[in-house]
């Protein structure tokens, strides 16, 4: 589905990524862990097109797009949620996924399954989004992912300041995404219990590159733990 070959990625003079290999597997739930400042989410919005990436290739669906300005990649099927989840907090539930609508230039029809995967939202249609808790914003900042329609989604650090009772609800919830949408997710997270109950697959990144990966159950999970811990 998606493929990382050799990517550089930096800010202006600085070089944050180097020589990354990642493979997303269609269907999966992939997830990228490591510690503050390794790179998770430069790795996240390189595939975004957000930063600057000189070398390497990135292909969705053997198509390449690593040239492509982000709007394109939208359009070609990746859903994204930032870290801090970005929603707009004067605009209603309903404006911000609009908004998400119009981005995939799909009309102004949500759809359905979106409410019953959450359905606080369609209860909070009218509220400005500044107004809702940070775990019903994480809610809806994927559902404005999900209303482009990707065939893969993208989530930095979905459990951030996020109540335990919520985190299992937005756990669930990226599961049936994934097994009813058919829609493949990838990761970023720091928080391990999460991630191993999530994953199918893991990598594990060390300043700007992959240091150990696999699959969740035959990792070695208290060696996984020291390197996010020490
Ligand atoms: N806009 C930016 N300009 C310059 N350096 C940045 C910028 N954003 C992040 N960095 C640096 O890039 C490195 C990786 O950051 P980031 O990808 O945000 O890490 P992570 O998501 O793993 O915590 C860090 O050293 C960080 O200070
Ligand atoms: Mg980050």
């Amino acid at each position: 589905m998606l493929k990382i070959n050799k990517m550089c990625a930096c800010y202006g003079e600085s070089s944050v990524i180097r020589d990354l290999d990642l493979d997303v597997a269609d269907g999966k739930i992939v997830c990228l862990i490591g510690r503050n400042g390794v790179g998770k989410s430069t790795t996240l919005k390189s595939i975004m097109g957000l930063v600057s990436t000189p070398e390497g290739s990135i292909t969705l669906d053997g198509t390449e797009i690593i040239k492509m300005p982000t709007y394109d990649r939208v359009k070609l099927g990746i859903g994204y949620v930032p870290q801090g989840r970005d929603i707009f907090p004067q605009m209603t539930v309903q404006e911000n996924l609009e908004l998400g609508l119009q981005a995939a230039g799909k009309g102004k029809k949500i759809p359905d399954y979106i409410y019953d995967l959450f359905p606080i939202l369609p209860e909070f249609a009218k509220r400005r989004g500044g107004d809702l808790s940070g775990g019903q914003q994480q809610q809806l900042a994927i559902a404005r992912a999900l209303v482009t329609g990707p065939k893969i989604l993208i989530l930095d650090e979905p459990t951030e300041g996020i109540q335990p009772s919520i985190i299992q609800d937005i756990g669930r919830a990226i599961k049936r995404v994934n097994k009813e949408l058919g829609i493949t997710v990838l990761i970023v997270e720091q928080y391990l219990d999460f991630v191993l109950n999530i994953s199918d697959y893991i990598y594990i990144m060390e300043k700007g590159n992959i240091v150990m990966q696999g699959e969740t159950d035959k990792l070695p999970a208290e060696e996984v733990q020291k390197m996010m811990t020490e």
